[in-house]
């Protein structure tokens, strides 16, 4: 039985992950960004453990997130899994100042993965859209350029896989992979989303728990259950780390190098 965590795990993608690892008797925790969703989250799996609560557009709730996780102790599995979509018609700003897709998509997973007690494994939900993402970082928070959803959207998800990728090589102990999982009919995906929802959660819950020596690997990006192509920027350690220090500074939280 492991012990997992996953992020945005009120409905969608992330419900559904709880709902396969519940069913196979792991222990499960929720994550909602209110009491109100944490209620919500409670009915839709009461088999889960507990509901942690925090809204991940503001640093201070990522932190209150965080200090829950520690808490309620040291878990085997963290899914990244929380998200908002491509569909924002104008640059959301949080309190910090930050683009709000890249504060939920980016930073929650990055401040998360720094704060949380260090798990055995790591999963970053990211996207095939990545492969649309801008591999540079000059204008992470949208300040200098026009807005384009579709664009801040697909830049995040390749930021989620340098994020993965990045902890695979500073953390060799702990398991970090990204995945996409198919485009699905959630409230993110849409109506008409083509890909089979049922396929959709499989392989970030997999990841999170199975010791078949296909889940067991690290660094390395998945679709449905197989390794796939990345972006071609994705393995660019030099960039992978000018994420990480550019999160660092956003919020003085350091990915402690295990070497
Ligand atoms: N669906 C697809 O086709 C698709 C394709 C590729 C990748 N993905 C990725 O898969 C992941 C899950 O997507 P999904 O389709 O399941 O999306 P979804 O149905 O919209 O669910 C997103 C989850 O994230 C939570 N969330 C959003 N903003 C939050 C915030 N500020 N604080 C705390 N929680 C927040 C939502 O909470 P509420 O319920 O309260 O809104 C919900 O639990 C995302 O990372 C997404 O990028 C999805």
């Amino acid at each position: 039985m492991s012990r997992v965590f996953i992020t945005g795990s009120t409905d969608g993608l992330g419900l559904m992950a709880s709902r396969l690892l519940a069913a196979d008797g792991h222990s499960v925790t929720l994550h909602a960004r209110s009491q109100a969703r944490a209620a919500d989250a409670r009915a839709a799996l009461p088999e889960a453990d507990g509901v942690v609560t925090g809204d991940l557009s503001s640093i201070a709730g990522m932190r209150e997130v965080a200090e829950q996780c520690n808490a309620a102790g040291r878990f085997h599995a963290v899914i990244h899994n929380a998200g908002v979509g491509y569909r924002e018609r104008r640059r959301i700003q949080t309190e910090d100042g930050l683009a709000h897709v890249f504060a939920i998509n980016v930073l929650a997973p990055y401040l998360l993965t720094a704060l949380i007690n260090r798990p055995d494994r790591l999963i970053y939900l990211s996207s095939g859209m990545h492969h649309g993402g801008n591999p540079d970082l000059t204008d992470p928070q949208w300040t200098h350029r026009q807005w384009n959803g579709t664009q801040a959207y697909s830049d995040s998800k390749l930021f989620d896989v340098w994020l993965a990728f990045a902890v695979a090589r500073i953390w060799p102990d702990v398991l970090s992979n990204a995945v996409e999982p198919g485009w699905v009919r959630t409230k993110m995906g849409g109506p008409h989303a083509t890909d089979d929802i049922s396929l959709g959660p499989v392989t970030q819950a997999w990841l999170a728990v199975s010791d078949q020596p296909a889940a067991t690997v690290t660094g390395e990006y998945f679709f449905h259950q197989e390794q796939v192509t990345v972006h071609p920027a994705a393995r660019d350690i030099k960039i992978q780390d000018q994420l990480v220090g550019y999160c660092a500074d956003l919020t003085g939280a350091t990915l402690v190098s295990d070497w």
